[in-house]
């Protein structure tokens, strides 16, 4: 069985990756603590190529990463590619947000992933972008998930992130759809 680094530091994150990928033929891993990658792109695509980048040639082993964040259509995009940075914690986060939007009508958002699939030599062999659109609600729903998903709400569902089972949010969330997308041609590389 191959290895397959996942590029991240995130523990929920490989539990979440281990479902998604439950019928594909790797040993998913880690990434080694010691490895710090900085995300300096200046979009999601240029981060999770450089994350997976870095970490396949350091490990010599196939990885996988994603970066992924919310953009809300009344601040421009923003957080983007910020969203992790946006401030210091999950809460304070989310208040910084909530403050912003304060009083405005116009709460569309949607959450990007963009994952990214490199050969052990550095080569990007797989990519792959999804979106997940909804709005920012006026007051954190929920008690599950992480990051911003009390204040997200989808649009066909009406639930927010933290409203939703794993499986639920895994068939409509950015990173559930993104990684989907491209299972068939993981499994020429795992077989
Ligand atoms: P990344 O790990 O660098 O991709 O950081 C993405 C950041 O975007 C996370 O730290 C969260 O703040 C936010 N984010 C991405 N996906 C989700 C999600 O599914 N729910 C809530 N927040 C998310």
């Amino acid at each position: 069985m191959k290895n397959l680094y996942l590029a991240s530091r995130n523990n929920g994150k490989i539990e979440e990756y281990k479902k998604l990928l439950s019928k594909v033929n790797c040993q998913l891993l880690l990434q080694p603590e010691t490895l710090e990658v900085e995300e300096d792109g200046l979009t999601f695509r240029d981060n999770a190529i450089k994350k997976a980048s870095e970490v396949s040639r350091k490990t010599n082993n196939f990885s996988i990463a994603d970066d992924s964040g919310i953009c809300i259509e009344a601040l421009g995009g923003k957080p983007g590619i910020y969203s992790s940075r946006y401030a210091e914690n999950d809460k304070k986060r989310i208040e910084r947000v909530l403050k912003e939007l304060h009083g405005v009508k116009n709460r569309s958002a949607f959450f990007v992933a963009n994952i990214c699939v490199c050969a052990p030599n550095g080569e990007v062999v797989i990519e792959s972008e999804a979106k997940c659109y909804g709005n920012v609600i006026l007051k954190p729903r929920g008690n599950g998930g992480f990051g911003y998903d009390p204040i997200f709400e989808e649009s066909s569902t009406r639930l927010t992130f933290a409203e939703m089972n794993n499986v639920i949010k895994d068939s409509c969330s950015h990173r559930g759809k993104a990684l989907k997308k491209i299972i068939p041609d993981l499994l020429q590389i795992f077989y």
